[in-house]
């Protein structure tokens, strides 16, 4: 168990959570969280947002029970953490955008700390939050709310890579719109997870090799090769 250092409401439905301790993980990789004993059953896989001397932050959405208890959390409380599993994002050199939308701006964070320079594309449904985090790292750093989308300000073209995670439509539309263009994308799906380990195939997502674990052999793919 270790001992949860913040756990604050931030906007947009997103908490931001740390917990003290020494963590690995790299950008793109996932804990399975827990806040309880028995029940509900399952873990709940959340992604890296950000690790450093203090410990490790996550950004989470309550969506269910899990979540509802982890908003409950006040600092000084305990939570089991296991990981990190999952295989990130490729480090890539060249002009990079970060693409993400609603809770998909959580994992993009590291990876703006690890791939300085990189601009960021961040997509949100009423306020634009994180601006300045991201800007800490980030060359430039563009937002959209309500119904302009960030696939509608982005010109994939200027990328040489996009690395993105978000609701599926949108990463859909991403990989549509590096097709026949030389840019190259990699996205981060958000399967539902059970085991977050490889054991029971809720994760299945389809590929051009087959089906593939998403807690295991991804979140991350390359978006050319993930079949929606
Ligand atoms: Fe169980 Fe992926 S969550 S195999």
């Amino acid at each position: 168990m270790y001992k949860i250092i913040e756990n604050s409401y931030i906007g947009e439905d997103m908490y931001r959570m740390k917990v003290a301790g020494k963590f690995e993980g790299k950008m793109g990789q996932f804990y399975m969280l827990r806040a309880w004993d028995k029940y509900p059953v399952l873990s709940r896989p959340i992604s890296i947002h950000d690790i450093d001397e203090e410990g490790i932050t996550f950004l989470y959405k309550v969506v269910g029970e899990g979540t509802e208890i982890f908003a409950k959390l006040v600092p000084g409380d305990e939570i089991k953490l296991q990981g990190p599993y999952g295989n990130g994002y490729e480090k890539v050199e060249g002009k990079v955008a970060l693409v993400g939308g609603g809770i998909g701006v959580a994992p993009l964070y590291l990876v703006a700390k690890t791939i300085p320079g990189c601009d960021a594309y961040l997509g949100f449904r009423e306020e634009a939050i994180l601006v300045d985090e991201y800007k800490e790292f980030c060359n430039e750093v563009k937002t959209t709310t309500g119904n302009t989308f960030i696939t509608d300000i982005l010109n994939v073209e200027d990328y040489d890579y996009i690395l993105s995670c978000g609701p599926t439509p949108m990463m859909e539309k991403l990989v549509k719109m590096c097709e026949g263009t030389n840019t190259r994308i990699m996205i981060s799906l958000e399967n539902h997870m059970a085991c977050g380990v490889g054991a029971c195939l809720v994760c299945t997502c389809k590929t051009k090799f087959g089906n593939k674990k998403t807690c295991k052999d991804g979140p991350v793919f390359w978006g050319e090769d993930v079949i929606f």
